[in-house]
């Protein structure tokens, strides 16, 4: 999905809490001591930033995202922060940061292996890098997203939709930063996410993997399209004893720390 896509803001904190807790759990995995700057990239509604001035309240943080929407909710939250509408592919800076911090943003962009060197140049020596994607390409929500994509109704419409979540393996991330970095500590998480009902699975998804595919949709294809994916979707996600339902979520994580400059 690009930078120039409308983002809801208000859908996506629906889940807040949820989505939040990848970011405190990337951030305490962070060995900068007192970080002096930092920058969020995709920031959204300032949830992720919000995590980062909790653990560090003395440092400078930057909130950068592509999205008027969310750019305006995360300063009508916190006015006094410094909130930024920008492209990660191109975002600079004068000077480096101690901390390049992005949350759930970087698999809706291409390229991982240069978009991922470029982001290490911006942060300084000793500093880190860090983020956290999805992973789990072979999720049952993604593979029932792909089947009901095939209907030659929308197929032709909904193919680029295909490509525009990026999942690569660990290593990828690994041989990209090894060479200037100090360390890079990698690991994977499987959230089991306990939903209400199946339908709230497709909730989730709506503000995030399936927008991609909605956009391209007028609004009766769209609510065939979501009826459909329902269907499937109570099949691989059953209800549990007490009418709920878990939703395993897997998400991968990357902290490199840069190697300190030698002057
Ligand atoms: C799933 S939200 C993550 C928000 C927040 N970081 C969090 O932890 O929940 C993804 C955000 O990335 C932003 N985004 C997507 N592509 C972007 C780009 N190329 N440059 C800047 N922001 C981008 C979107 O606008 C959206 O706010």
């Amino acid at each position: 999905m690009s930078g120039s896509t409308t983002w809801d803001a208000e859908r996506y904190m629906r889940f807040g809490a949820q989505r939040t807790r990848p970011a405190a759990e990337l951030a305490a995995r962070i060995g900068v001591s007192a970080p002096r700057s930092i920058v969020d990239l995709g920031c959204g509604p300032g949830n992720s930033t919000a995590v980062l001035r909790a653990r560090w309240p003395e440092a400078r943080i930057v909130g950068v995202d592509s999205s008027e929407e969310m750019i305006a909710k995360a300063r009508a939250d916190d006015p006094k922060g410094e909130w930024v509408q920008g492209d990660v592919t191109t975002f600079e800076d004068d000077a480096p940061y101690d901390v390049v911090f992005s949350n759930a943003v970087l698999h809706w962009l291409p390229d991982h292996a240069s978009l991922v060197v470029r982001l290490f140049t911006l942060v300084a020596g000793g500093g880190a890098l860090a983020f956290q994607i999805p992973c789990g390409r072979d999720a049952p929500f993604r593979e029932h997203i792909r089947e009901v994509a095939s209907d030659p109704r929308w197929r032709d419409r909904t193919r680029s939709a295909l490509t525009a979540i990026t999942i690569e393996d660990p290593s990828l991330y690994y041989d990209a930063l090894a060479a200037d970095a100090f360390s890079v500590d990698i690991w994977t998480t499987e959230y089991e996410q306990i939903m209400e009902n199946s339908d709230a699975i497709v909730d989730w998804i709506t503000s995030t993997s399936l927008r991609p595919f909605l956009e391209v949709l007028d609004a009766d294809e769209r609510a065939d399209f979501t009826a459909e994916l329902r269907a499937r979707m109570a099949a691989s996600y059953p209800t549990r004893t007490d009418g709920r339902v878990l939703f395993p979520f897997r998400r991968l994580f990357v902290v490199a720390t840069r190697r300190a400059s030698i002057t």
